[in-house]
């Protein structure tokens, strides 16, 4: 594999990862995978098509027939614009679940790899650095605790019209957590080099110039 620079950034739901990792992108002028979005996809076609999301093989073909095409602030889904119903509870649920089949893991991750393009790439997940990009110049483990990633994730509901409430989105993200660390295919865990981040009372500024501070090191 090329010698590419790649930033992991894994760790649980709601912790800033999404936000953290476009800003680093846009900081570098890096290619950005949110690898989330293509379990949720996976998730989402596979509940579209009434396929069992505990039937690895069955989700295997429902990946191989899927077409999806990433615009800025757009996602879509052989020709539907899926970008607000991957982004629900529903789907998040339903994607936490098929990830946790080994199927669906090893179908995604070519295409994962695909992403690590020059000039760079931030990588954004639960095992960027543990499983997908073991070579990665730096990686990064972003926590919060799961009250504050509950309130963030209302805002964030809030802001695009969704309603929701806060203890039954602590509830919701207890449960995913849950089943991310104690899956036995890739869990959510930090690689053993990972500088770990807890950013329940960081900013997303904060967060982003200490990875840059420590990012300094590793590109150089
Ligand atoms: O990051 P996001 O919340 O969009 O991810 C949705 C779900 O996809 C997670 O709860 C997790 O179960 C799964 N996921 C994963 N591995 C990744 C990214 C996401 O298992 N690299």
């Amino acid at each position: 594999m090329p010698d590419i620079p790649i930033i992991t950034l894994d760790g649980p739901s709601g912790a800033g990862k999404g936000t953290v990792a476009a800003r680093l992108a846009q900081h570098y002028g890096w290619h950005i995978l949110d690898s989330g979005a293509l379990y949720r996809l996976v998730g989402y076609a596979a509940s579209q098509a009434g396929t069992d999301l505990a039937d690895g093989e069955a989700l295997v073909s429902v990946v191989s027939g899927m077409q999806v095409q990433f615009a800025p602030n757009q996602v879509t889904l052989n020709g539907e614009d899926v970008s607000l119903a991957i982004r629900t509870e529903t789907a998040g649920n339903a994607a936490s679940k098929v990830a946790a089949m080994p199927a669906v893991r090893a179908a995604l991750l070519d295409w994962q790899r695909s992403y690590a393009k020059r000039p760079g790439l931030v990588a954004d997940g639960r095992d960027m650095g543990t499983v997908v990009f073991p070579q990665a110049r730096l990686k990064v483990f972003l926590t919060a605790s799961a009250d504050e990633r509950a309130l963030r994730r209302y805002k964030q509901l809030k802001e695009k019209g969704i309603t929701a409430r806060v203890a039954t989105l602590a509830a919701e993200i207890r449960e995913r957590d849950e089943r991310d660390q104690n899956r036995a295919a890739a869990p959510l865990k930090p690689a053993e080099d990972a500088l770990c981040i807890d950013s329940t009372s960081m900013s997303i500024d904060d967060v982003a110039h200490s990875i840059i501070r420590a990012a300094e090191s590793c590109l150089s």
